[in-house]
C-alpha cells in the first residue's frame, strides 16, 4: 500500500489497546497490580492482529472485538512471566524492567501469570452478543494455547535432548509462538462473522506470519539491542536453544524469514484490499528490531 504509515498506525492501535486494558485492571486485590505491571510495555502486536482483521473482515464495532484483542495479551502475558521463571529461561529483564519473578518473587510470580491466564477467559466472554462467534474464539484460543499449542510448544523448547533437525525446529516455532499468532489473526474475523473459507486462509496465512514472528524474535537473540528489545539478547546460544540463527546460521534464517514472509503477504493480498494492512504487518514483522 503505496504511501501507508505502519509504524504510524500500530502506534495508533497500541494507544487504543493500551486505554482499554487499563479499565480491564481494577485495584480489587493484591494480583492485579502484579498483573498490570508484566502487562506494561508490550508491543501488542497479537491484539493489533485481532482488532486489525476484524476491520479488514468487515467488522465496524471496535468495542465489540475490545476485550477479545485484550484477552490475548493478557495470555500471551502470561507465557512470558512464565517463559522467564528460572526453571524455565531464567530471564531477568522484560520490556525494559525487571521480570515478575525478580520484582515480586517466584511464586506470586507463577500465580499472577495464572491470573492473567483465567482473566483473559473473563474478557473472551465479556459483553452482550456475539455468543456463538465468541464460544468459536474461546475454542479456538483454547486450541492454540494449550496442551495443543504454547504450552507444548514450550515443552519441546525447554527439552534438553533434542535433535538440531529442520523438523525439530518447526515444531518448536510453530506450538510455541506460530498458533497464537495464528489464532489472534483469525479472532477479529470470527467476531467479524468472515465466512468459513476466508477464516481458513487466515489460519494458514497467520501460522506464515507466526513461523516469520518467531524466526525474528530467534534473529533478534543474536543481533538486537538489549535497549531495543527490552529483554536481554544472547539467552538462546547460552542456554544452547535450537534456533533458527543455531540450525540454519544468521544468513539462513533471514532468506526463511524472507520466504514464510512472502508467503503471508501473497495470501493476505489474494484476500483482497482490505488485508493490505496485514501485508504491510508481515513486512513490518520481517524488518522489526525490536
Ligand atoms: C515475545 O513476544 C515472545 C515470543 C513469542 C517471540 P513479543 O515480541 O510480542 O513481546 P512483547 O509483547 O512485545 O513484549
Ligand atoms: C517464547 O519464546 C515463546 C512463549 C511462548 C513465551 P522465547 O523464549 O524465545 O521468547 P523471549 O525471547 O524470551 O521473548
Ligand atoms: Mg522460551
Ligand atoms: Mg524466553
Ligand atoms: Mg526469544
Amino acid at each position: 500500500m503505496a504511501g501507508f504509515d505502519i509504524v504510524a498506525y500500530l502506534e495508533e492501535k497500541k494507544a487504543l489497546v493500551d486505554s482499554a486494558l487499563t479499565e480491564f485492571f481494577p485495584e480489587t486485590n493484591p494480583l492485579f497490580p502484579m498483573m498490570r505491571y508484566s502487562i506494561e510495555g508490550g508491543k501488542r502486536i497479537r491484539p493489533i492482529l485481532a482488532l486489525t482483521t476484524y476491520q479488514a473482515a468487515g467488522g465496524s464495532d471496535i468495542d465489540a472485538v475490545m476485550p477479545t484483542a485484550c484477552a490475548l495479551e493478557l495470555i500471551h502475558t502470561y507465557s512470558l512471566i512464565h517463559d522467564d521463571l528460572p526453571c524455565m529461561d531464567n530471564d531477568d529483564l522484560r520490556r525494559g524492567k525487571a521480570s515478575s519473578h525478580k520484582r515480586f518473587g517466584e511464586a506470586p510470580a507463577i500465580l499472577a501469570g495464572d491470573g492473567l491466564f483465567a482473566y483473559a477467559f473473563e474478557l473472551f466472554t465479556y459483553g452482550d452478543g456475539l455468543i456463538a462467534e465468541k464460544i468459536a474464539v474461546v475454542k479456538a484460543v483454547s486450541e492454540a494455547v494449550g496442551p495443543k499449542g504454547v504450552v507444548y510448544g514450550q515443552l519441546l523448547d525447554i527439552a534438553t535432548e533434542k535433535s538440531m533437525t529442520p523438523h525439530a525446529l518447526r515444531m518448536i516455532h510453530r506450538y510455541k509462538t506460530a498458533e497464537f499468532i495464528a489464532v489472534s489473526v483469525r479472532a477479529g474475523a470470527i467476531l467479524a462473522q468472515a465466512r468459513p473459507a476466508v477464516l481458513a486462509t487466515l489460519q494458514r496465512t497467520g501460522l506464515y506470519m507466526g513461523m516469520l514472528f518467531q524466526y525474528t524474535d530467534d534473529i533478534l537473540d543474536v543481533i538486537g539491542e538489549k535497549s531495543m528489545l527490552g529483554k536481554t539478547p544472547g539467552k538462546d546460544s547460552d542456554a544452547g536453544k535450537l534456533t533458527a540463527p543455531a540450525l540454519y546460521g544468521l544468513d539462513g534464517a533471514r532468506f526463511r524469514a524472507q520466504r514464510y514472509a512472502a508467503r503471508a503477504i501473497e495470501r493476505f493480498r489474494s484476500l483482497g484490499d482490505t488485508y493490505a494492512i496485514l501485508a504491510s504487518l508481515t513486512s513490518f514483522i520481517l524488518d522489526r528490531t525490536f
